[in-house]
């Protein structure tokens, strides 16, 4: 038993969407959630870089005396998490995009994946696509500028949406049945996404395998609290409070959230 808090860090918003699984599944652990806005779009920067700020915010988090850590980016996890679990004790929970169940279910053998630069040019990436069953055809789209549409809370936008349908349809034109998520911020565009795409194509995202993962990896280090009150929530960004508000139903008034710059 281990009544430290989880830590997740995201370049920004979009790992909420999460937390949010994560707070689902396991509601009696407390966490801390670092929203890094200051510095995103992580995707469009070198692994070096990433790397870097992912030592920041990990070691950010263990000076919070954090259980374990839950990298809520995709972007993170490709470049940046075998060095993290390398250099750090505690366990480390990461998010790829979900391709291999999209793969596996799709019938058209097609398959759109929508992430960012930084992701789908890491070599986990290309090796997750590479232990593919045979007959799948991969379409990748980098989502440039939608995460800093999210990061500015236009999420819903005339602007995102004109974005998105440039982007979607050569896949959609080429016969995807299946779109994955491939970053943590997408699954706020779903309403979108639902608007523009065929009736047919169903979207994949990974938050609630995220949160299984964590529970497991909880379980097996005798690390789950035993708290029988619900967890308290600290949010910590580095930019606009309000923002990030925006992203919980009840703009945030049940959770703590706050500025720092880090
Ligand atoms: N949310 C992140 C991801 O899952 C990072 C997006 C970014 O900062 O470019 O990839």
């Amino acid at each position: 038993m281990d009544n430290h808090p989880i830590g997740v860090f995201d370049s920004g918003v979009g790992g909420t969407s999460i937390w949010k699984e994560i707070n689902a599944l396991l509601p009696h652990e407390d966490t801390i959630y670092l929203a890094d806005s200051k510095n995103a779009p992580y995707g469009e920067r070198t692994k070096e870089e990433i790397v870097q700020l992912s030592i920041k915010n990990t070691e950010f988090l263990l000076g919070k005396g954090c259980k374990l850590i839950v990298v809520a980016c995709n972007t993170a996890t490709t470049n940046a998490i075998d060095y993290l679990r390398t250099q750090y004790q505690v366990p480390f929970i990461g998010i790829e995009p979900a391709i291999k169940p999209a793969a596996l279910q799709s019938k058209s053998k097609k398959v759109g994946v929508l992430a960012t630069k930084g992701t789908l040019s890491s070599l986990l990436f290309h090796s997750t696509v590479g232990n593919l069953a045979e007959g799948i055809r991969i379409y990748e789209q980098v989502g440039t500028g939608l995460v800093p549409l999210i990061e500015s809370g236009k999420a819903n936008s005339p602007e995102t949406k004109a974005l998105l349908e440039t982007y979607l349809h050569p896949m959609v034109t080429a016969g995807i049945d299946y779109l994955v998520l491939g970053c943590t911020h997408y699954p706020y565009l779903i309403p979108l996404l639902k608007e523009i795409l065929p009736a047919h194509v169903q979207i994949i995202d990974s938050g609630e395998a995220v949160a299984r993962q964590t529970k497991a990896i909880l379980e097996k280090n005798e690390l789950l609290s035993n708290s029988i009150n619900l967890g308290t929530h600290h949010f910590i960004t580095n930019a606009d409070v309000e923002i990030l508000k925006g992203f919980f139903t009840d703009g945030g008034a049940s959770l703590r959230i706050t500025y720092q710059d880090f």
